[in-house]
């Protein structure tokens, strides 16, 4: 492993995973994932900054032992206690028998409940310090980024903040940590894996995103190390601004058009809203067949882009299952600002359009025109009610209020 200090007494310890198919069993990750670790050497202490997932913990033990055959952990700092963070404490304090553990009162509370830990911890508080020597940690609480003991440690004479999930992204780190190191292409990867992340894993909290932004705006920072994906460095003001906007329900121009169809018909109407759509200036459209694309793309977009159409057959007298799915994710997370309409087909009973209607209104969107209804095929009434539709949601979306990232 070459060592990688990046900034004056501070390493990048952390590790790739590659092998994991789901992140939680939940999320896919195409590209990988990084547990973000970091060492930062003091004159007097040093402090690990987050561990790993546990099947890992081996890679950051020899990491350390790279820098330092004889390395002396004195401090473990845990800005969150998710188990892809905390998952080696245990096996650390056994290589490490003098660290303490440093957290706030609620990361005491889960290091007992997940380790049976409780000793040798140091609880620590909203702008309280650490002293390494010539070094200085200094803590700030930003709780439910993404869970209630989250929180943020500063190196203060390096401008380094170790912002815990905050400004991640999946995605395994290719040689580049530090963005200065990566390259355009990689980094658009990077940046669409940041919307994925803060779609399925942080919208839910965009409102404790905004106050610890507003808890951060007087801090100077040249560094920005979150838990997953490369360091941030010339981009900090992007990737802030990326999660300011997604916070403050601010979306880019576009539409994402999800639709089942169990055998075309729907997709035949999709067809002609998105031609039309095209047609009418809307550039970024994306199509989802929500049979075929895991979810998790979807929020991403849904996320991004302030238009949402759904196409959907009835089933059951009901709303097609994963449309119905994705509306509860949607639901559960809360999205405001989205452009909406819907069509659908149905054999014998349009119970779905309504159905969708009803869920809808829960969620706030601007609802625009008369979804259209399709009974068995497409019709040539069919045709001209989905270009009125898709000019009408054109204009709406151009006339709406967000601002393009
Ligand atoms: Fe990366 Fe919330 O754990």
């Amino acid at each position: 492993m070459i060592l990688s200090e990046f900034t004056q007494n501070v390493f990048y310890v952390g590790v790739n995973d590659q092998t994991t198919y789901q992140f939680e069993n939940l999320w896919p990750l195409p590209y990988g994932v990084t547990y973000n670790s970091y060492l930062v050497k003091g004159s007097t202490k040093n402090a690990l900054i987050e561990s790993v997932e546990i099947s890992q913990c081996m890679k950051l033990i020899e990491r350390l032992r790279s820098i330092d055959p004889e390395i002396r952990i004195d401090y473990l700092v845990i800005n969150h206690m998710e188990p892809d963070h905390s998952g080696s404490v245990s096996v650390l304090k056994h290589y490490f028998p003098e660290m303490q553990i440093v957290g706030n009162l609620q990361t005491m509370g889960m290091l007992k409940g997940y380790y049976n830990i409780s000793t040798d911890t140091l609880v620590v508080k909203e702008g309280d310090t650490l002293d390494l020597g010539n070094l200085t940690l200094r803590f700030h609480m930003t709780p439910m980024l993404h869970w209630p003991e989250t929180m943020m440690t500063y190196l203060v004479e390096n401008k380094v903040l170790f912002s815990g999930d905050a400004f991640g992204c999946f995605g395994a780190i290719n040689g580049g940590i530090v963005d200065s190191e990566i390259g355009n292409d990689s980094m658009l990867t990077y940046k669409l894996e940041m919307f994925r992340y803060y779609a399925n894993i942080v919208a839910k909290y965009g409102s404790f995103v905004q106050k610890a932004l507003s808890k951060l705006s007087g801090i100077p920072i040249d560094y920005v190390c979150s838990t997953h994906g490369p360091i941030w460095h010339e981009r900090i003001n992007d990737v802030i601004e990326t999660y300011n906007r997604l916070s403050k329900n601010i979306s880019e121009e576009g539409v994402v058009i999800v639709y089942g169809s169990m055998y075309g018909h729907t997709e035949e109407m999709v067809d002609v809203l998105a031609r039309q759509l095209a047609v009418c200036g809307i550039k970024n459209i994306k199509i989802h067949n929500i049979s075929k694309t895991h979810e998790s793309f979807i929020l991403r977009d849904i996320y991004r882009y302030r238009g949402l159409i759904i196409a959907c057959p009835t089933y059951n007298a009901s709303i097609f299952p994963p449309v119905e799915t994705l509306l509860s994710s949607l639901l559960l997370r809360g999205t405001e600002n989205k452009v909406f309409t819907q069509v659908g087909s149905f054999t014998w009973s349009p119970a779905g359009i309504k159905k969708i209607a009803e869920l809808c209104q829960s969620l706030k969107f601007q609802s625009v025109g008369i979804p259209v209804s399709m009974k068995q095929s497409i019709t040539a009434d069919t045709i001209a009610a989905c270009l009125d539709l898709a000019k009408q949601f054109a204009s709406a979306l151009k006339q709406s209020d967000a601002t393009i990232v």
